[in-house]
């Protein structure tokens, strides 16, 4: 059976890097989409990528509503997506590791704590996004990899022969298991 890999927000930075890598890792009879918010620049993004052995499609995917931002863009993806997933798909979200809750003000460590649903993670995250905008919180994101480093475990991570539980519900760095809270 052939494979479908699909990246949001992938017109550039890591998300490309992922497209790119991917597409050169899967074979001819597997599809990468390269998904993004503007025709154009996934069709100069597509355009850009050099040696893929899969096909490559763009689709237009803006996991935004006017109403919501993008703070709840990753769990209203994990939601659409994950009724349709096959059994040995992986949905995989890239966090930044600023994010973590060692990076939070401890102030804040308790709210991310034992949350037990997709509805909670939401609700917390609106509360931590108040809490940016009103200058409560706040965080340094200088020193992170470049897309293309930051791309390699990503990549191994979706195709190594991964037993399927090996990571599932945990947050990972490379192959290393993070504590989710300090
Ligand atoms: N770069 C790294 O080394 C690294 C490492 C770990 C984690 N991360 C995380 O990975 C993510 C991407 O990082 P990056 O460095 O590649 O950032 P970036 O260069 O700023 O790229 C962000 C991408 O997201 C797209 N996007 C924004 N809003 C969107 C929406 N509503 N729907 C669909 N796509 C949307 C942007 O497309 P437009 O052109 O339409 O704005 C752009 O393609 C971030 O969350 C970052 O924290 C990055």
């Amino acid at each position: 059976m052939s494979r479908i890999a699909l990246a949001t927000g992938a017109n550039q930075g890591l998300g490309l890097a992922l497209v790119a890598g991917l597409a050169q890792r899967l074979d001819r009879d597997d599809v990468v989409y390269l998904t993004g918010r503007n025709q154009q620049r996934l069709a100069a993004a597509a355009a850009s990528i050099n040696g893929s052995r899969a096909k490559v499609r763009t689709e237009l995917l803006d996991v935004a509503t006017v109403d919501s931002a993008n703070h709840l863009g990753t769990t209203r993806t994990l939601r659409a997506f994950a009724p349709i997933l096959r059994d040995s798909g992986r949905l995989i979200v890239v966090a930044s590791s600023l994010g973590t809750l060692h990076w939070l003000a401890p102030v804040l460590h308790e709210r991310f704590e034992d949350l037990p649903t997709l509805a909670a993670v939401d609700e917390v995250t609106c509360a931590w996004r108040d809490a940016v905008r009103d200058g409560s919180a706040f965080w340094d994101v200088s020193g992170a990899p470049t897309p293309a480093q930051a791309a390699v475990p990503l990549i191994d991570l979706v195709l190594d022969e991964i037993p399927l539980d090996t990571y599932y519900g945990q947050l990972i760095r490379g192959t290393t298991v993070l504590p989710w809270k300090p």
